[in-house]
């Protein structure tokens, strides 16, 4: 222990070395806290020591091959393109493994034990706010989708309408006609869209807010390329009496390190998403907005859509917000610059993009014009035989790629791999071994 390292004493199951264990170190350690925390190389199961065997047993052998399996495949062996999702720092890690997940309380504080994790609970509370420009926030929800719920539940009641960008123009569905508004009796109404800039249309969307009085618009969408005219919707919102938010799930990485857009500061009143996706957060669910309409959601909140709050969680959000403060202006930058560098290389190759004469995108995705592509619905399965992983969209993130610390340079070679398999050229054990090659050169997280 003198190096500081955390050691497992072993009974004695053939060697004699103490080994290290990778995956619960303040556990082990208890007497001294590793101040090596955990990083992507490290996340697999020590071989002998009984807490990381988690009692042994098949199951748990099982659980743990499976585990190294996708970690292996996944961590290091993947070129992951899918925009939904992203890595964490050791540091956040480190809070996600923590004791605060082990804590039960409420905000009726009926449990006791909490005179440290209300700290949590400020800070996260505090960065929210520092970070989006907003009066009130909330760090707590579970997710990008509870903080959706928390907006409709909030401010609509039955019969009321809203409008959201539809899912065939790349809205998120849990916000239309099958999802969430279903269940509460609200009737959904689309933006106009124009797919050629992808985005809405606004003369037409001041027409359907005047004669449809929709009590509730909702700008941001899962297909998202260009910031949305919230500053000239604001406007027909305030005229209209409707109440004017902001999904920014997926862009909110961005919004956060001040590119793309600012929608509070453009009039939106509430912003919310999740932290996940360009953000550096683990899974979950925050929301910026000024206090009036805080002060609402936050009746809201508890005790109907959250009673227990998963402090490890929280304090994770905070850290990878600690994280974007000092490096998300420079990390957003580059995520725009890949996408930029991505959508050009698979143009140039001859794959379809979308929105050529618009410059492709400003946000971390890539649409490829799916029904412009030869046998598209088979693609995504041909890429992910190439260790080149994608939704069924098909939409290229560039954020996670970026977060490993790949560059325009890079892209290059990505979109070579991606074209070589779409277009059907070379065979897909070469570009697998492309792609295993460049993933293998980025195993860490940068920005960190
Ligand atoms: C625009 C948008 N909002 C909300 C969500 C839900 O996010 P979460 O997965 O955090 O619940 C998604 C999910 O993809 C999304 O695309």
């Amino acid at each position: 222990m003198r190096s500081g390292k955390a050691q497992v004493k072993t009974r004695s199951t053939g060697g004699s070395e103490p080994k290290r264990c990778h995956v619960l170190p303040v556990v082990h350690a208890a007497r001294r806290p590793s101040r090596r925390g955990l990083d992507i190389h490290n996340q697999t199961l020590c071989e002998r020591c009984s807490q990381c065997r988690g009692g042994g047993g098949r199951l748990t052998t099982q659980l743990g091959r499976a585990l190294e399996k996708h970690e292996r495949w996944r961590a290091y062996q993947c070129l992951n393109l899918i925009a939904s999702e992203n890595v964490t720092s050791p540091a956040v890690r480190r809070m996600l493994g923590s004791d605060l997940g082990h804590r039960y309380t409420a905000q009726d504080r009926f449990y006791l034990g909490s005179k440290f994790t209300d700290e949590v609970e400020e800070t996260a509370s505090q960065l929210v706010r520092e970070v989006f420009g907003s009066e009130w926030a909330d760090a707590t929800l579970h997710s990008g989708h509870l903080a959706d719920m928390t907006l409709l539940s909030a401010f609509a009641k039955r019969g009321d309408r809203i409008v959201t960008v539809g899912s065939n123009d790349g809205g998120y569905f849990g916000i239309g006609d099958v999802g969430y508004p279903r269940i509460l009796g609200l009737e959904t109404l689309h933006f106009p869209f124009d797919r050629d800039r992808w985005n809405i249309q606004i003369d037409k969307t001041f027409e359907l807010i005047r004669r449809e009085h929709p009590r509730i618009v909702v700008l941001g969408a899962s297909f998202i390329l260009f910031p949305h005219p919230v500053e000239a919707l604001a406007k027909a919102c305030l005229e209209n009496n409707a109440l004017l938010a902001y999904d920014g799930s997926h862009v909110l990485g961005l919004i956060a390190g001040g590119l793309f857009q600012q929608p509070l500061k453009e009039g939106a009143r509430i912003l919310l998403g999740s932290t996940h996706k360009s953000l550096f957060g683990p899974q979950g669910g925050v929301i910026a907005a000024f206090s009036e309409e805080g002060e609402t959601m936050k009746q809201t909140i508890f005790p109907a859509l959250r009673d227990n709050a998963h402090w490890n969680r929280i304090a994770a959000v905070a850290q990878a917000l600690i994280e974007t403060k000092k490096f998300g202006k420079q990390y957003a930058r580059q995520v725009i610059r890949n996408s930029r560098a991505l959508a050009e290389a698979l143009d140039e190759s001859g794959v379809p993009i979308r929105c050529r004469e618009c410059g492709y995108t400003a946000s971390h995705q890539v649409l490829l014009e799916m029904e412009r592509l030869r046998d598209g619905e088979n693609v995504p399965d041909r890429l992910q035989e190439a260790n080149v992983i994608v939704d069924r969209g098909i939409r290229l993130g560039t954020n996670e790629m970026t977060r490993r610390g790949m560059q325009e340079k890079d892209m290059n070679e990505v979109a070579g791999i991606i074209s070589g398999v779409v277009l059907g050229k070379g065979n897909l054990h070469h570009a697998k071994k492309r792609a295993m090659r460049l993933a293998s050169k980025f195993p860490r997280v940068q920005y960190a």
